[in-house]
């Protein structure tokens, strides 16, 4: 890539599992990183640790679920930095349960922090995409939004949902250099993972045909492959990227 004139990627959720790995490849790959956060502590202690890995990313702070936040968080970005050219939509959470239980506030946590937060960050940058004719938006999802799963009708649907959001914004934005990609990770060796109880996981795990869970580099390396320039040609796709777990 053109190392003179640095592509700008924000990557949301940085700070998390898949997120960090994300940082670390596309700084590696030569974009200037952005790194978005929420909570001030668990980043503070994060830049601390990427510093002492060798790399000093830029750091901005906004709720994803939050329009008005974002609208500001990605303004500054431009002022301070420039127009964003790779959008990595990676920030979610889970608010496991059975459904027969599941509270609103689950519900709405889990949709706005992982699906509107799609509308809300890319809604944001892609005018500026279009005005450079170019752009990739890379959307992380999950394979529970491919196929189910028990205790995440909350999660399944945002992931779901991204997927569809995909696919529309794909079609509206191949004229201009712009490309729209899904990514539907299966189980991933983060702290999200780890957070399921042990007699369950082991169960999962025992469902993946290689054997095991998937390295957060894993998906970074496939996050690295959409955003290069010569992915141009694939847009609308859903890549799953799940050991096997979920074949269709
Ligand atoms: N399949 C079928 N039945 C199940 C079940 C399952 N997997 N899990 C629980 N049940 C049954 C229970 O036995 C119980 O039955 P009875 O009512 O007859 O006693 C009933 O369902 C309700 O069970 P619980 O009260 O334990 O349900 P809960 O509301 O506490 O939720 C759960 C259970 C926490 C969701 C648990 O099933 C679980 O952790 N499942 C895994 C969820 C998961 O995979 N999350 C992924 C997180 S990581 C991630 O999301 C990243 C990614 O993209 C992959």
């Amino acid at each position: 890539m053109d190392l003179e004139n640095k592509n700008v990627a924000l990557v949301t959720g940085s700070t998390g599992g898949l997120g960090t790995a994300i940082c670390i490849r596309l700084a590696n790959d030569g974009y200037r990183v952005v790194a978005n956060y929420n909570n001030e502590e668990k980043a503070a202690a994060w830049k601390i640790k990427m510093k002492g890995l060798g790399y000093d990313f830029d750091m901005y702070q906004g709720d994803v679920s939050d329009y008005d936040a974002v609208e500001k968080m990605i303004g500054k970005v431009e002022r301070e930095i420039g127009g964003i050219d790779i959008l990595v939509n990676n920030a979610g959470i889970t608010r496991d349960g059975a459904f027969r239980k599941m509270t609103p506030s689950n519900w709405d946590a889990v949709l706005k922090t992982n699906l509107y937060s799609v509308f809300n960050c890319t809604r944001n940058v892609i005018n500026q995409m279009i005005e450079r004719e170019f752009g990739r938006v890379i959307n992380i999802s999950s394979v529970n939004g491919q196929r189910g799963q028990f205790g995440q009708a909350n999660y399944s649907a945002a992931k779901a949902g991204m997927h569809g959001f995909t696919k529309t914004l794909a079609m509206e934005v191949a004229r201009k250099g712009i490309t729209v990609n899904t990514i539907s990770p299966g189980y991933i060796g983060t702290d999200m993972v780890m957070a399921v109880a042990e007699e369950i996981r082991n169960k999962i795990v025992a469902e993946i045909p290689i054997g095991r869970l998937g390295g957060t580099e894993e998906i970074a390396h496939l996050v690295s492959f959409l955003a290069s320039k010569e992915a141009s040609f694939i847009t609308g796709a859903n890549y799953a990227i799940n050991g096997g777990q979920h074949v269709y």
